[in-house]
């Protein structure tokens, strides 16, 4: 009867663990493995790891695009049927060769031509420069799409 008391508590949380976690070993190893990110995040079959670990200035700067820009844009600025690519438009060939032709368009917009400027989107004057360092980056192919890590320093 003793036995019971032992072993019985361990048997319900083992199969309790297995039962609710198919797969749960994977799971249940994660948090012990906490200090090193990238092995979990690669056995993530829904989410690719990131390629990119961006300071916190340029990883605001792709938040924000996310959140203002990439619905006309495309979620990696490529472009889409509504609006330009802006990989193409800051490239070396394109319309925003210079910061401060990419911050005359945003802050004022184009709103005759379904761009909206900055005050409209709600977007914050203190991420205009990440937001620029990001689109650069991703117009000069030293950033890729996808969502970024961000680096704390
Ligand atoms: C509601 C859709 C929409 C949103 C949101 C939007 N844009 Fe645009 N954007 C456009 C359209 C449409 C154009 C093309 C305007 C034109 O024909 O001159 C454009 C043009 C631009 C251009 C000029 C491109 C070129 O080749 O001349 C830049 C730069 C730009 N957008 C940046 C942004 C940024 C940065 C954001 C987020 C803060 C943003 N846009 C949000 C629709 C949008």
């Amino acid at each position: 009867m003793r036995w019971s008391f032992l072993v019985l508590p361990a048997a319900i949380a083992a199969a309790s663990a297995g039962c609710s976690h198919p797969g749960g070993g994977e799971v249940s190893a994660a948090p012990s493995s906490a200090p090193s990110p990238a092995p979990p995040a690669a056995t993530d079959p829904n989410h690719s790891p990131p390629r990119d670990t961006l300071d916190a200035e340029r990883y605001n700067g792709w938040k924000q695009f996310s959140l203002h820009c990439a619905r006309c844009h495309g979620d990696n600025a490529q472009g889409t049927s509504f609006a330009p690519s802006l990989v193409a438009a800051l490239g070396p060939a394109g319309d925003v060769a210079t910061q401060d032709a990419f911050l005359a368009i945003v802050s004022q917009g184009r709103p005759d031509k379904g761009m909206p400027s900055a005050a409209t989107l709600g977007l914050d004057s203190v991420y205009f420069n990440g937001l620029y360092r990001y689109l650069k980056g991703r117009s000069n192919g030293q950033l890729h799409g996808g969502r970024p890590a961000r680096r704390d320093q």
